[in-house]
């Protein structure tokens, strides 16, 4: 064992050396904007009691510190390389304790060690012509919201679309190619714009779009290609629905417009197929709808395991007829966040009255209101809502088919897979009423899971690995996600789960991820990516778990 004094004593500077001399012809390509990563820890490992560290200690959960830095995932998780515990990470339960940089080394774990902050399609063209002569891989990060890693891959070199940040209005918005009397009011969002920003720009115009819970999820990356669900889902459709045109650079090496006159089968895998895997979108359009009246209810109360699990049995019996009505929203075991763009307010006050009964009699928390936008609810209601970032969670997912619901026994096996839930602090049920319920799509237009057409609910949970897990922690943990998950895969068998929200080994990936549209995505996938160029963990044409580029994922056999 060599000690702790000299580990510490080596900067990490050396560590890169070797693996970012092998980009220097590219840094000269590129003009020397090829970035040097640090992880944005390292300032404790140098000096814990410099300026620098107390600022990583004091903003280790922010998630607009940690979006502006390349070496920062939003789960710094996978900032390390999983596998085998090397990186530079804090104790996310007390960021000040000293444990992590008198134990460990700062280490790179599965960072790239060199990343470019992508200025233009030339910047995109440059990085696949190197990596197809040089066989370097290739990752895509944007904001690094990826639950299972698919932003960072160790000995990669990373393309960061941080920098691609504008937002532009189109009143009149005709996708290229087609016709002036086919047009839209749209909103073209550089690939790094972030959905907190593109809600104000969308109010400051008078329209609404549709995007995520949180303000730095990115608009245009993992989101947009994945589905995207949003609490107004259910009336106005997913991200994938409202997309009405990409610009992106496939791994061929070409700069291209999909959509749907143009490049029709890319913009078809573009709508579900997943971030990361046809290449570098550069640039999205999504359509804009008018600006909305909502009726925001919001109930909390405090539980017991008794009172838990009644709730949840009253969400169960009131899902159908709430999304009937239009709401949509975030539901836990015991409060929810639910918005409807379609009823009064007195016909929201009479929609939610079970709900409301039942908090009022334990004394909980109703408030039911009218707000004048969709920007407003955000700001008032989400950033004291919003998950936390910093920690380093396993979630399951599960799509709930809407037919169990006139099955009584269905539903009593979905409280009780609900029910398993309750006495795990940190495994709170998250049912997200966010499917296109009431929505009508357009059939075939999109490639995301068919399951979300047929579903009343998507239902998440996270449980955690501590900072400093051993391999049989890590293993206790993946099993139990597991084993909350089965009963939801067995209670809707037929549906399957959100690609950006799944179990790092959630079986079958390809058909729960994509169902049948699965085969088609693969044909593309190779349409657009001859050589194999990108390829990420559970993605379209995945290389495998024995795929060194996955060398920093755990073995989980179950
Ligand atoms: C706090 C939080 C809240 C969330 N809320 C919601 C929600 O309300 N609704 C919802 O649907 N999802 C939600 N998600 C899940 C979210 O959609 C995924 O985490 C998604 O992958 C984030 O995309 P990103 O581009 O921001 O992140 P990143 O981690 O940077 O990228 C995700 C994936 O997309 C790829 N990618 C990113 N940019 C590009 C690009 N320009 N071209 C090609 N590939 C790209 C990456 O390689 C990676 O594979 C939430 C996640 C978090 C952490
Ligand atoms: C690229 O070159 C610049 C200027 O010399 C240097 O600062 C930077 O560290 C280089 N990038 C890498 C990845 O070596
Ligand atoms: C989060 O970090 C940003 C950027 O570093 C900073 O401006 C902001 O004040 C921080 N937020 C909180 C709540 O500390
Ligand atoms: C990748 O290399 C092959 C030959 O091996 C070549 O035909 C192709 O054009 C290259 N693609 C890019 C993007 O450079
Ligand atoms: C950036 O957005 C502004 C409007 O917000 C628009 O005028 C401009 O053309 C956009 N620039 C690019 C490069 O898209
Ligand atoms: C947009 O489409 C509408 C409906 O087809 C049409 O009446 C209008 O002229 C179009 N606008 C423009 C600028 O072409
Ligand atoms: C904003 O849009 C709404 C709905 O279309 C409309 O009623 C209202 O007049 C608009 N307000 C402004 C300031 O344009
Ligand atoms: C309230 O619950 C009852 C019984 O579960 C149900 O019959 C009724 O439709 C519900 N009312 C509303 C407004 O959802
Ligand atoms: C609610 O509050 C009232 C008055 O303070 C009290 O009598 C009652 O027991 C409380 N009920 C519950 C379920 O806590
Ligand atoms: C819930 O618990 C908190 C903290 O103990 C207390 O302040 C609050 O009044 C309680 N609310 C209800 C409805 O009992
Ligand atoms: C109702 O659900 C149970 C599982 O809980 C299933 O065995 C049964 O076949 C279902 N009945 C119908 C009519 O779908
Ligand atoms: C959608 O695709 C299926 C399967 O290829 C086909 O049977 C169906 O006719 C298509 N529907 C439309 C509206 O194109
Ligand atoms: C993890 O770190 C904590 C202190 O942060 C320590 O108490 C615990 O023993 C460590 N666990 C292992 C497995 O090293």
């Amino acid at each position: 064992m060599i000690s702790v004094l000299l580990l510490t004593l080596i900067p990490l500077e050396y560590v890169g050396t070797a693996a970012t001399s092998k980009f220097a012809s590219l840094n000269a390509t590129l003009g020397d904007r090829l970035g040097r990563t640090h992880p944005i820890s390292e300032p404790c490992y140098d000096d814990s009691t410099s300026d620098a560290c107390k600022y990583v200690q004091e903003n280790y959960v922010n998630s607009t510190f940690r979006r502006d830095v390349y070496g920062a995932m939003m789960y710094p998780v996978w900032e390390t390389c999983f596998a085998t515990d090397q990186g530079c990470v804090l104790n996310y339960q007390d960021p000040t304790d000293p444990t992590p940089w008198t134990t460990q080394k700062c280490e790179i774990g599965s960072l790239s060690s060199a990343y470019l902050a992508v200025e233009s399609a030339a910047d995109v063209q440059a990085a696949f012509a190197f990596a197809n002569s040089t066989g370097t891989l290739l990752s895509i990060k944007n904001t690094g919201h990826d639950f299972v890693g698919r932003s960072v891959l160790k000995n990669s070199l990373a393309l960061w679309t941080h920098k691609l940040n504008n937002i532009s209005y189109n009143a009149v918005f005709v996708p290229e190619g087609g016709q002036a009397d086919v047009n839209y009011t749209a909103i073209t969002l550089g690939a790094g714009a972030q959905w907190f920003d593109v809600y104000k720009f969308a109010d400051e115009h008078n329209v609404t779009v549709v995007g995520g819970y949180h303000p730095t999820v990115g608009a245009s990356g993992g989101y947009l290609m994945g589905a995207g669900y949003s609490v107004l889902t259910p009336t106005l459709g997913l991200g994938v629905d409202r997309v009405l045109q990409f610009k992106i650079v496939t791994p061929d090496g070409v700069y291209r417009t999909a959509n749907e006159y143009q490049n029709a089968d890319l913009f078809w895998a573009l709508r579900g197929g997943g971030g990361g895997t046809f290449g570098v979108v550069l640039e999205s359009t999504i359509l804009a709808t008018p600006q909305l009246t909502l009726q925001v209810v919001s109930v909390s109360f405090n539980r017991t395991e008794e009172t838990a699990r009644n709730f949840l049995k009253l969400v169960i019996d009131n899902g159908v007829e709430w999304s009937n009505a239009g709401w949509g929203g975030h539901i836990y075991q015991n409060s929810f966040i639910s918005v409807n763009p379609l009823l009064t307010h007195e016909e929201a006050l009479e929609s939610m009255q079970n709900a409301s009964d039942y908090v009022l009699a334990l004394n909980g928390s109703v408030v039911i209101e009218e707000l004048p936008s969709f920007f407003a609810f955000f700001e008032k209601y989400v950033p004291t809502a919003e998950a936390v970032v910093g920690v380093h969670p396993v979630l399951g997912t599960r799509l709930i088919s809407t037919s169990i619901f006139s099955n009584e026994s269905a539903k009593a096996q979905l409280l009780e897979a609900f029910s398993a839930m309750i006495p795990f602090a940190t495994v709170d049920p998250q049912i997200n009423a966010v499917t296109p319920f009431l929505y009508k799509h357009m059939e075939n237009a999109t490639s995301v899971l068919p399951a979300w057409r047929d579903a009343l609910w998507q239902v998440v949970f996270a449980a955690e690995v501590s900072w400093n897990a051993t391999e049989a922690e890590k293993q206790e943990v993946f099993s139990l996600v597991n084993e909350i998950t089965q009963p939801l895969r067995d209670v809707s068998p037929d549906s399957g789960a959100y690609m950006n929200e799944a179990f790092i080994y959630e079986p079958d990936f390809d058909t729960a991820f994509w169902g049948d549209n699965y085969p088609r995505l693969l044909a593309l996938k190779h349409k657009y990516d001859p050589n194999g160029l990108l390829d990420c963990w559970h993605c379209v044409g995945w290389q495998g778990a024995q795929d060194e580029r996955y060398s920093c994922y755990p073995d989980f056999a179950s």
